[in-house]
């Protein structure tokens, strides 16, 4: 058993933030924050485009940012929360500055600031396209510097402790008290004792097959929070991003940043017709659910498995300067952008709900605390504003660290049980791992994708219903794996994303069902 008094899990920007600044404010305190594989590997790394923050109020002002995250939100964003995050965000901002995080600066020595779609101004901060990557980097380098906190990694969290495990109800509300965690390499599971616990385990990508994400992106925190009994909210909202590189073989998971239309790249099909004007005023730059559904639309109505984005008219060398990560993978794959389309398709990008959390972090169970990717603030509403993401996990990171910076309660005395894996054995075979996670990505990817029915939904959770038994069976069965464990959550996830799509009796932003219409 290890004790400490903050487990964070995860080491994204959520996660990496709020362990500095508490770890920052009391030298007294330890942190422990464990992550899946690498200590970088996260949807943070691969962030592009930037964080959307108002830094020049001639031009932009908070309300201008309010109202384009309100529109892309469909009338289901929480305004108050909307306005608290936006105008917390130049001090967030600065302090990623303060930890070193390098941000791109004009010819005029001001921040320089990229467009993306639903935006009304140029309020993008970034690090070429390569921003996520740059505010890893920086987190991570302060995180090594502070003692108190020690970073495990290929440390995989696999179920939060709370009363469930204990012998007796112990508070009237349910109450966390960490977490069991496996060490990868050695298998070995830990009981985490912590007086608080923050889950800062991002993403849910991988549920689908076609996505942006990394491999990491698996639901892990919100299946976590869903078995522990936690009020989860808003999940049928999955972001399709419009622009994913297409691949013939993988789907798709490269992005071409949503800054490259702001740069001005036009979407045009094979025929190289320009499609967007026809659907939206807004054209390329209307938000991201407009842009996929109406590329959804498109193919549907061709045929064709991509449409393209047409960078043939635009400075290129410029383009370099801005997107040199995304113009070097292009001519890997030999698309000169002076001359070629580069061909791209919608894929799963962002789940905008989660697990359900008040404005300090704290989730419906106590000392139990979300934020970033998998909570659900009311930030988004049906539909979250491009790089509005890091942004959030920025200010809800500092939100935690406010609230619990007044508190410092002593460690339960409770007997926290160790993990009991009597008449486990190791699993003999990975087929059924394997062919288990295909089926459900290609359900999720042919059901439950940008375009819904009722009957497919339907008829998801029935074939769902048979993988989770099945995967059920395996894990009371077996000593735990990752990729087992993994599985299992998605499966979770899958179940909660299919069931509230049922619920939802009108399409908003993201969420679109022809039996709605
Ligand atoms: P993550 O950064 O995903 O970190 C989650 C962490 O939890 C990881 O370290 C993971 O290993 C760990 N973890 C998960 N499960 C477990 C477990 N069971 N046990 C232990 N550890 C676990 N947003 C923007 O605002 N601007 C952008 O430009 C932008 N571009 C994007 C581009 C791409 C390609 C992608 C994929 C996303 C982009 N986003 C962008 C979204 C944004 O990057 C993410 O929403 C944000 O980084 C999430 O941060 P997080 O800390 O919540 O989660
Ligand atoms: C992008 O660069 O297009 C991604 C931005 C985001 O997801 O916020």
């Amino acid at each position: 058993m290890i004790t400490t008094d903050y487990l964070v899990i995860g080491s994204g920007v959520a996660g990496l933030t709020f362990a500095i600044k508490i770890a920052e404010r009391f030298s007294d305190r330890t942190v422990v924050i464990v992550t899946k594989g690498d200590e970088s590997e996260s949807n943070t790394k691969y962030a592009q485009g930037g964080v959307a923050v108002v830094l020049d109020t001639e031009e932009d002002s908070f309300q201008k940012h309010i109202q384009d995250t309100l529109v892309a939100g469909d009338g289901l964003c929480d305004e108050l929360v909307v306005q608290m995050v936006i105008k917390e965000g130049p001090k967030r901002f600065s302090e990623l500055i303060h930890w070193g995080a390098n941000f791109d600066i004009d010819s005029e020595g001001n921040f320089s600031l990229g467009k993306e779609g639903g935006h009304s101004e140029y309020r993008v901060v970034h690090h070429k396209d390569i921003t996520g990557y740059e505010v890893e980097r920086a987190l991570l380098k302060r995180v090594h510097q502070l003692k108190n906190i020690q970073l495990l990694s290929y440390h995989f969290a696999i179920d939060l402790i709370t009363e469930h495990h204990l012998e007796e109800q112990h508070s009237e509300k349910l109450a966390c008290y960490g977490a069991y965690v496996l060490n990868e390499k050695t298998g070995e599971i830990l009981a985490l004792k912590a007086k608080h616990t923050l889950l800062a385990s991002g993403g849910i990508g991988r549920v689908y097959g076609h996505t942006t994400n990394p491999d990491i992106a698996t639901g892990d925190g919100i299946a976590m929070a869903y078995r522990a009994k936690a009020q989860i909210q808003d999940v049928e909202f999955v972001q399709f991003h419009p622009t994913a590189l297409y691949d013939s073989e993988k789907g798709s998971s490269f992005l071409i940043s949503e800054a490259v239309r702001g740069f001005g790249a036009y979407l045009r099909n094979r025929k190289g017709r320009r499609f967007m004007p026809g659907y939206d005023e807004r054209a390329e730059l209307a938000s991201r659910d407009v842009v996929s559904q109406c590329i959804d639309k498109e193919l549907k109505r061709t045929g064709d498995t991509h449409v393209y984005l047409d960078c043939t008219h635009l400075d290129i060398e410029a383009f370099k300067g801005h997107f040199p990560n995304i113009h070097e993978k292009c001519k890997s794959l030999h698309i000169d952008l002076a001359k070629d389309w580069i061909p791209v398709v919608p894929a799963s990008h962002y789940l905008c709900g989660g697990i359900v959390v008040d404005k300090n972090g704290e989730t419906t169970i106590n000392n139990l605390f979300a934020c970033g990717e998998c909570s659900r603030t009311g930030l988004h509403g049906a539909n979250r504003l491009a790089s509005n993401s890091l942004l959030e996990a920025l200010v809800y990171a500092h939100n935690v660290f406010e609230h619990l910076s007044t508190e410092n309660r002593e460690h339960t005395n409770l007997d926290i049980p160790e993990w009991n894996d009597e008449g486990t054995s190791i699993p003999k075979e990975h087929i059924i791992i394997q062919h288990n996670l295909k089926e459900l990505q290609a359900l999720m990817r042919d059901y439950v994708g940008i375009v819904r029915s009722n009957d497919r939904l339907k008829k998801a959770i029935t074939r769902l219903d048979v993988i989770y038994k099945e995967v059920e069976v395996l894990y009371k069965t077996s000593k735990v794996n990752t990729s087992l464990c993994e599985l299992r959550n998605m499966i979770n996830v899958a179940h909660l994303i299919i069931g509230q799509s049922l619920l939802r009796k009108e399409n908003k932003g993201g969420y679109y069902n022809i039996d709605n219409l």
